[in-house]
């Protein structure tokens, strides 16, 4: 089993580490050739061009900036990667997937799609999760090596799924992330260090949030009580945001959002 890393920015280079740590035997390239040298230093073969990186291997993982270089790192080898497994762990929506999985069986390539549920630090620790979907013979094939990155969890032979959990779960990080930094914001007009907000209030705050979660997984609906005593809160942190000269706009909407989806107002 030899593989092939095509991409060595920060996750490129934590995922072929794995790898190499793992003692599988890893073939590593990288437009600006200089990132390479870490690695060869750890005992990765080192490739001058995308030709020599996919020419041995069984496993080729694509991990670029986005699908425009992807398709600018592979198209050229098409033909070489026939007969051999693609997996592309590079972040793009469900659609760029379904097509980049319909041009590698058109060349003869099996195509896995991978979600990176963690950051580079995390890669090689048992609770960061890959998604992946796309061919599930190849992925069996190939899990076990695989896990030298993390736990992986296979979502189905669409291929478009890995992509669209992924977006889904980074919207809800980006959705906590902007909360927090307004709260943080909002706790800094008042001369509270942002640092020891966050430690002492904000993380155990939203920790216990997070429990609530399955209970309100997949009701959509607000009661009207509920409605009104959000619609309250929501008003005052509007109006405080203001006053403290915090930007309001990414509050703002939530409570307009609240408003929309209000229970129409009975008629006589
Ligand atoms: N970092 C994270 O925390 C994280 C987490 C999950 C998923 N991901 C995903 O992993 C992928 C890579 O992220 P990263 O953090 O490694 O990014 P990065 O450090 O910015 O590296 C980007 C990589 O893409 C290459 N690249 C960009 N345009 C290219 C082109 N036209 N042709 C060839 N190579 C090109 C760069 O090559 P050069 O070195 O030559 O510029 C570099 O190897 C992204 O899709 C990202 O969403 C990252």
């Amino acid at each position: 089993m030899t593989m092939t890393v095509l991409g060595l920015g920060a996750m490129g280079q934590a995922l072929a580490t794995a790898f190499v740590k793992a003692g599988l035997p890893t073939t590593v390239w990288n437009r600006s050739a200089h990132k390479a040298e870490a690695l060869a230093g750890l005992g990765a073969v080192r490739a001058e061009t995308v030709a020599d990186a996919v020419r041995e291997a069984d496993l080729v993982v694509v991990c670029v900036l986005d699908y425009a270089a992807v398709r600018e790192v592979l198209e050229p080898v098409a033909e070489q990667l026939s007969g051999r497994v693609l997996l592309n762990v590079t972040n793009g929506t469900a659609a760029d997937a379904r097509r980049l999985a319909e041009w590698a069986s058109a060349h003869g390539v099996s195509y896995v799609d991978g979600g990176i549920m963690a950051i580079p630090q995390g890669i090689g620790r048992p609770e960061s999760v890959i998604l992946y979907s796309g061919s599930r013979e190849a992925f069996d094939r190939w899990a076990v090596p695989l896990g030298a990155w993390g736990t992986g969890k296979f979502l189905g032979t669409d291929p478009g799924l890995a992509a669209l959990h992924d977006l889904a779960l980074l919207g809800a990080m980006y959705g906590m992330f902007a909360g927090a930094f307004h709260a943080t914001a909002m706790a800094g007009t008042e001369g509270v260090p942002a640092e020891r907000f966050t430690e002492d209030l904000l993380v155990p705050w939203l920790h216990s949030m997070v429990d609530v979660l399955p209970m309100l997984a997949g009701n959509t609906s607000v009661s009207e009580e509920r409605r009104l005593v959000e619609r309250v809160a929501l008003t005052n942190i509007v109006s405080t945001s203001a006053a403290q000269g915090v930007p309001e706009h990414l509050i703002a909407p939530l409570r307009s959002l609240l408003d929309a989806h209000a229970e129409p107002a009975a008629t006589a």
